[in-house]
């Protein structure tokens, strides 16, 4: 018997987060079908059947389900509803239809993502993000979902990590090439991302004046490297403006500001229900930043996970939710929050630490309504190919055999009973039982000795 609980809300959401590039194999209509061919993947497979969604989510759905999740996120490819053009496909629209009557017929609300960093490649061929031109063809990507979609979703992110997209398309170069590398390139992306947000956000609220919309935002903890100077403190908060808040800065009030200036949009004040928050990890930074931008060096006592991805640093997601809360003051839902992990080594403790610092803020009254585990199963990891696992659900690509991983039956237990506790702990990640509870347990026979 459990002698210690952190019990959650009843209508909490617990959920699990998917894009479609990631899991449904065989977009051939992506930028990102022609930039894999090209080889700018990390190791020898590429997105492939990926997680063979477009035939088969509902084996995954299923699992979902089973693992006690009520909510899950997940995107539609634009270059499979609307593969040249104009024309729309009706086919890939009634498959999306199904996915999603799929959701919730097994009790999972979805949440849908209308941009997850893959494009149709005639809107690559017309400039995408690098033309206004964008922005009319967005606003009829998202008309043509709403009238035709929106019945089954009643949560919407436009953009899916605009910061984060921006920046490892038009100035790190890991992902598909734009049209104008560079800052200049940059900050006119953000614009058109910003103009297109604010057509969606209309269009969708025209014919569903009761959906709630959002965008999802790629927040990290930025500090200065230990023993950093004035200019790496000066640069950390630099750095935070721009990539945590200037997204987020500009929904709320109307206005971008950039490296230099600001500019206003006319329709984008107040433009979102809610805030995404996608959080993974703290990165030290310093002046003039090295390749890459951050450091990759966390120091001696930070636990690391597969492939130097990042720190896992729990407290971290508490401290943005609060900046995040005293910014906004709108609902808070952890659109994404995962750790690379092929062996299931650092995931138990890494869910039941982070879960905690979202009960946390939920006792101290932060309106966090739910949670996405990014992600359901391993899936295509862009750049890094199949090189990272983020999945409670191993795959093996080639075979497409499914094995849950320890972590994955942790968070069944926990969407289960809306709750952590010392038997989970105890079961899954001892190692977190002091951490979590640092008292002796009520009822526990082993008083603890220090
Ligand atoms: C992205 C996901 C990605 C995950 C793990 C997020 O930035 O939204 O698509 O797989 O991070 O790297």
């Amino acid at each position: 018997m459990a002698h210690a609980t952190m019990t959650f809300p009843p209508d909490f959401l617990w959920g699990t987060a998917t894009s479609s590039y990631q899991v449904e194999g065989d977009n051939t209509n992506s930028d990102w079908y022609t930039w894999e061919a090209a080889g700018h993947i990390k190791g020898d497979l590429g997105a492939g059947r990926a997680a063979d969604w477009w035939e088969n989510a509902e084996r995954d759905l299923d699992i979902a389900a089973e693992m006690g999740n009520n909510a899950h996120r997940l995107s539609l490819e634009w270059s499979r509803i609307e593969p040249e053009p104009s024309v729309f496909d009706e086919v890939a629209i009634a498959r999306y239809r199904a996915i999603l009557q799929g959701c919730h017929d097994r009790g999972l609300e979805p949440m849908v993502t209308l941009h997850h960093f893959s494009n149709p490649l005639w809107l690559v061929e017309k400039g995408d993000f690098n033309n206004d031109i964008v922005i009319n063809y967005f606003r009829r990507y998202a008309t043509k979902v709403a009238t035709e979609l929106g019945d089954l979703i009643p949560k919407w992110i436009t953009i899916n990590e605009p910061m984060t997209y921006c920046v490892m398309r038009y100035l790190t170069g890991e992902f598909p090439k734009p049209s104008r590398l560079g800052f200049g390139g940059l900050f006119e992306a953000i614009h058109n991302l910003l103009r297109c947000h604010v057509a969606a956000y209309h269009a969708i609220k025209e014919i569903h004046p009761e959906a709630l919309i959002g965008t999802a935002n790629n927040i990290q903890i930025f500090e200065p490297r230990p023993g950093g100077n004035i200019i790496d403190r000066w640069w950390a908060n630099l750095v935070r403006r721009i990539y945590n808040d200037s997204w987020q800065d500009a929904l709320h009030t109307g206005r971008y500001r950039g490296l230099v200036g600001s500019k206003f949009f006319e329709g984008l004040a107040g433009t979102y229900d809610f805030v995404g928050v996608n959080y993974y990890t703290r990165f030290y930074v310093r002046f003039p930043p090295p390749p890459g931008f951050v450091e990759r060096d966390w120091g001696p006592d930070a636990v690391v996970s597969d492939g130097d991805y990042g720190e896992v640093y729990a407290r971290g997601l508490f401290k943005v939710i609060d900046h995040v809360w005293k910014r906004y003051r709108k609902p808070i839902y952890i659109t994404e929050n995962g750790v690379p992990d092929a062996a299931d080594r650092l995931r138990p403790s890494f869910l039941l630490d982070h879960l905690r610092q979202v009960w946390y803020a939920i006792n101290f009254c932060y309106p966090v309504m739910g949670y996405y585990h990014w992600s359901l199963v391993d899936n295509f990891e862009w750049d890094r190919g199949w090189t990272q696992r983020f999945g409670l659900i191993a795959i093996d690509p080639q075979t497409q055999e499914r094995t849950w991983r320890p972590s994955a039956r942790l968070y069944r237990e926990i969407c289960q009973s809306y709750s952590l506790n010392d038997e989970m702990a105890q079961h899954y990640a001892p190692g977190m039982l002091p951490v979590m509870w640092p008292g002796d347990l009520p009822g526990s026979s082993e008083p603890r000795t220090l």
